[in-house]
């Protein structure tokens, strides 16, 4: 699809996708690359290893037999560079490009593949005629290999996973979305993949702010032009840290009841300091959903009974992926629960909240009912 005169969108639509590594994703998502034509030719990306034939159509459809000169490899996750071998063989004399993390990790990835490879770094450059593309290594924006390329001539940054969303319904622009439903899908993104990231992204920011910049082209989800200052805005508030102190997430699981009723407790006795609590239960939503809302909520409350002298593992698991996004910013925990006899959850509970760094309230326990 043609984004621009000289620029398409070679990349898939992976719709039926429900779980991308742990992280759920309700309507899919796409592996997006781009195609540069110019004196000579340059592909953006890869796509995921099961698609590499359709991305290799795509190619075709829009340079026929003409080879491809470059390949720029942002990033080298498998959703992005799974179908470098088909595509290494169909054009065995284009150069790869990426950071020096690149170079070690495709090797890694793809010990048969044979490619020349060239670094690149802060400030590097690579013309191809009447375009000149600058690389922008952006380390741990979420891998150690990731970088964005900014096309000079058209002011289009190619930004991968940053500013990305998994939304795989077929829009190709953000102008055939609504603005809110494209902020909440890059929340989810940020919550669940970039959020131990913030201060890698700051800095990206920072570089981005001196770019003049009329598209960006991610590499999930739609190319944003309207939305760019909205999507930043939200990416320095995220990045930053921001809580919203009227915003709070229960995240709770219940045997028979007990903490359940517990939890709505809460939320009325929340609600009437002016805080609205959302309410999630870990039979009912996958984690990641939680971890999408705790990302602007300032308390944060997680509820287990007691099972077998333990949290339930629902609520064990929804802990253990929190904790590794790293949520910061001036976040309140508190943690509560029923029990019938040993009651070991609650303070099981209150200890890995209070390992995240957050200000803990006194947890409640309830004995067998409320
Ligand atoms: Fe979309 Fe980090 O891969």
């Amino acid at each position: 699809m043609k984004i621009r005169e000289n620029i398409h969108h070679v990349g898939v639509i992976d719709e039926k996708v429900r779980i991308f590594h742990g992280y759920e994703t309700p309507i899919g998502t796409t592996y997006n690359a781009y195609l540069i034509i110019d004196d000579k030719i340059t592909l953006i990306d890869f796509v995921k290893a099961p698609f590499a034939s359709e991305l290799l159509s795509n190619i075709r459809s829009v340079i026929g037999d003409k080879p491809i000169d470059y390949f720029i490899c942002n990033h080298v996750e498998p959703d992005h560079s799974g179908a470098l071998p088909l595509i290494c063989g169909a054009y065995p004399n284009a150069v790869v490009y990426g950071t020096a993390a690149c170079e070690r990790e495709l090797a890694a990835y793809y010990p048969g593949c044979k490619y020349q490879f060239v670094k690149v770094g802060a400030g590097s450059t690579l013309c191809t005629g009447k375009y000149n593309f600058k690389f922008m290594p952006m380390p741990m924006v979420h891998w150690p290999d990731s970088m964005s390329t900014y096309l000079e001539e058209e002011g289009i940054l190619f930004s991968n996973d940053a500013l990305g969303q998994h939304i795989g319904t077929g829009e190709l622009l953000d102008h055939e979305i609504n603005l809110g439903s494209l902020l909440d899908r890059a929340g989810d993104y940020y919550a669940n993949i970039v959020l131990p990231f913030g201060m890698q992204v700051s800095k990206l920011l920072d570089s981005v702010s001196e770019l003049d910049i009329s598209l960006v082209c991610p590499s999930h989800g739609v190319v944003l032009e309207k939305s760019i200052p909205d999507m930043i805005k939200k990416y320095r508030d995220w990045s930053g840290n921001f809580v919203d102190p009227t915003r709070a997430v229960t995240v709770y699981d219940t045997m028979w009841g007990t903490t359940r009723k517990m939890a709505a407790r809460i939320s009325e006795e929340w609600k009437v300091k002016g805080v609205f609590v959302e309410e999630i239960n870990l039979s009912e939503r996958h984690y990641s959903y939680a971890m999408s809302r705790i990302l602007e909520a300032k308390y944060i409350f997680v509820g287990s009974p007691t099972l077998n002298n333990n949290m339930l593992p629902t609520v064990s698991a929804f802990l253990t992926y929190m904790k590794g996004l790293k949520p910061r910013g001036e976040r309140v925990g508190m943690a509560f629960g029923s029990y019938g006899w040993s009651g070991e959850s609650v303070s099981q509970v209150n200890d890995v909240l209070s390992s995240c760094g957050f200000e803990m309230l006194p947890p409640i326990k309830a004995l067998w009912n409320i």
